[in-house]
């Protein structure tokens, strides 16, 4: 007999736990919200107020509408008040301890029937589960910040859920308007798995001082087209959380690459934990500012690479001198000489070549991605005044720059193909198919489009060839090409969703 859910109950209303009541409430349910005490219960309130408030202003919603909704929901500090509920959600802290006592308390509260549900970033379902007198009847149900709006809910079962519960949770999940993904119990499940690595990644980047916090969220905004960068996700998801999530990870894979970025723990430390503190990696919710750029101040400019013809003939539009050369015999040709700067279009780094230049502080690397972004690298030789130079040359052909170290892939390549890798290592598993990858992280994290789609659109070499790229730069196994990858290039295969 298929379950009915009329009455919800929501345990923390921080960010996520307000969202998911919303929803709840939105789609007509009964939501009663659980804080532990009047302070907590009180932002929650104020949670829930801002959310539909924010939709009140954009005039999304009547303000009868919103009162409707928050009618439906109501609060209390008392969990004995879920006793009648049919589900129960928990969206507390990323503590399992936490979470253990929690669900032995709902386990003794909830009638028998209730279906009790974790919203967990990462930790095991299975071992929240086993806390209880039901563990066939414990699932997750895994929302994406903001609640209201992500489209996506990973519907999370183990080896012990009841035979078709978890289709009654992702029917339950569609009525609340959402996609349902069902997937097993593992760390991070599909989405946070990957998009969490790749978050860490950015993090350990700026660590290394590869580019600037602005840099790398405008080049991956402009450059692969997510809606917010890195570290302005991360402080939306919360570092504590974040932190965590990574810990988890870790402690399932023992992947360094899973440790979380010292620079996570500090500003955790330090109480910097994202917008829900006021401050995590930016302060308030300002959204990063492009670098600026300096005003060029060459005049003769020398062009060498792939699209060097185009790039020169731009520039002498604007006024320059620019004459276009070639990377190999004549290397050290008169253009080269005379030119204030050598740009040199290229998607690899450029330091051989400036070793060879009679001038090495006067060249730049310049890789152009997509039709907005342009990555300046400036190797170990090249003077400041010939970066600031190209930074104001890309601007003129109408870039944004973004300036970074000369390493392999430079920032957007780097952090992009090790993530696709990644995806197709889970496809690869068994984990997941490709079609569910692709939905998690198109309706999750709002991406144009999911890992598969992305590799069938830059080319399966292009991106197994970034990967070895990477691996021979940075020597880390998880950069080399997944197997299954590497040998859809050799068979010559040319979309890797053909296989699904
Ligand atoms: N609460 C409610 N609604 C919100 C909201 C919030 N916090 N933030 C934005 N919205 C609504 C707006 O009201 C607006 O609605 P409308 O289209 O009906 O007018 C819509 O979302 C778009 O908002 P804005 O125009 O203000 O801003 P953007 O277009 O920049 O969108 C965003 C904001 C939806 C947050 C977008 O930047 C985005 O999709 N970012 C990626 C978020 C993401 O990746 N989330 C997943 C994180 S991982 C996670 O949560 C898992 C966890 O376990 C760690």
């Amino acid at each position: 007999m298929t379950r009915s859910f009329e009455k919800v109950g929501v345990v923390g209303l921080g960010t996520m736990g307000a969202g998911i009541a919303e929803v709840f409430a939105r789609a007509g349910l009964t939501v009663v919200g659980v804080e532990a005490d009047h302070e907590a219960l009180g932002r929650g309130r104020s949670n829930l107020e801002s959310s539909t408030g924010r939709a009140l202003a954009k005039g999304r919603l009547s303000e009868a509408e919103q009162a409707e909704i928050l009618g439906r929901i109501t609060l209390t500090t008392s969990l004995e008040d879920l006793a009648d509920a049919d589900l129960v959600i928990e969206a507390i802290p990323e503590i399992m301890d936490f979470k253990r006592t929690l669900f032995t308390e709902l386990d003794r509260i909830c009638k028998p029937s209730a279906v009790l549900a974790t919203n967990t970033s990462s930790l095991s379902v299975t071992e929240i589960a086993a806390t209880t007198g039901r563990p066939g009847r414990v699932v997750g149900m895994h929302f994406f910040n903001p609640a209201p709006v992500m489209r996506l809910v990973e519907v999370v079962h183990t080896v012990v859920t009841e035979d078709g519960l978890a289709e009654e949770v992702a029917a339950l999940a569609r009525r609340l308007g959402k996609t349902p993904v069902s997937v097993g119990d593992r760390a991070g499940f599909v989405v946070n798995r990957l998009l969490l690595t790749y978050l860490n990644h950015a993090a350990v980047m700026l660590e290394n001082g590869l580019a600037t916090r602005e840099g790398i969220d405008t080049a991956m905004k402009l450059g692969v087209g997510v809606p917010m960068g890195p570290f302005a996700l991360l402080d939306l998801i919360g570092l504590d959380t974040s932190y965590e999530v990574m810990c988890v990870l870790f402690q399932e894979t023992r992947d360094r690459r899973h440790a979380p970025a010292p620079i996570l723990r500090e500003l955790v430390t330090a109480g910097l934990l994202g917008r829900k503190s006021g401050a995590g990696f930016y302060d308030g919710e300002a959204p990063p500012t492009p670098p600026a750029a300096g005003k060029p101040t060459v005049t003769s400019v020398a062009v060498l690479g792939e699209g060097a013809e185009e790039f020169a003939a731009r520039l002498g539009d604007a006024g320059f001198k620019a004459t276009t050369t070639q990377a190999g015999a004549d290397a050290t040709g008169d253009a080269m000489e005379d030119a204030d700067v050598v740009v040199a279009l290229s998607h690899t780094p450029v330091i051989e070549l400036a070793a060879r230049l009679p001038h090495p502080g006067r060249l730049v690397g310049l890789h152009l991605v997509g039709d907005k972004l342009a990555e300046v690298a400036s190797t170990v030789l090249t003077s400041p005044e010939a970066t600031c130079a190209v930074e104001g040359l890309a601007k003129i052909v109408g870039r944004v720059p973004v300036h970074c170290k000369d390493r392999a892939e430079f920032v957007v390549d780097a952090l992009l193909y090790p993530y696709l890798n990644d995806a197709v290592r889970m496809y690869d598993s068994g984990y997941a198919g490709m079609d569910d990858i692709d939905a998690a992280m198109r309706l999750g994290c709002g991406y144009p489009a999911g890992p598969f789609e992305t590799i069938d659109a830059l080319g399966l070499e292009t991106v197994r060839d970034g990967l070895r790229a990477l691996y021979a730069e940075y020597r880390d196994p998880a950069f080399a090409p997944a197997p299954l990858l590497d040998q859809l290039v050799t068979a010559g295969v040319r979309s890797i969703r053909g296989l699904s």
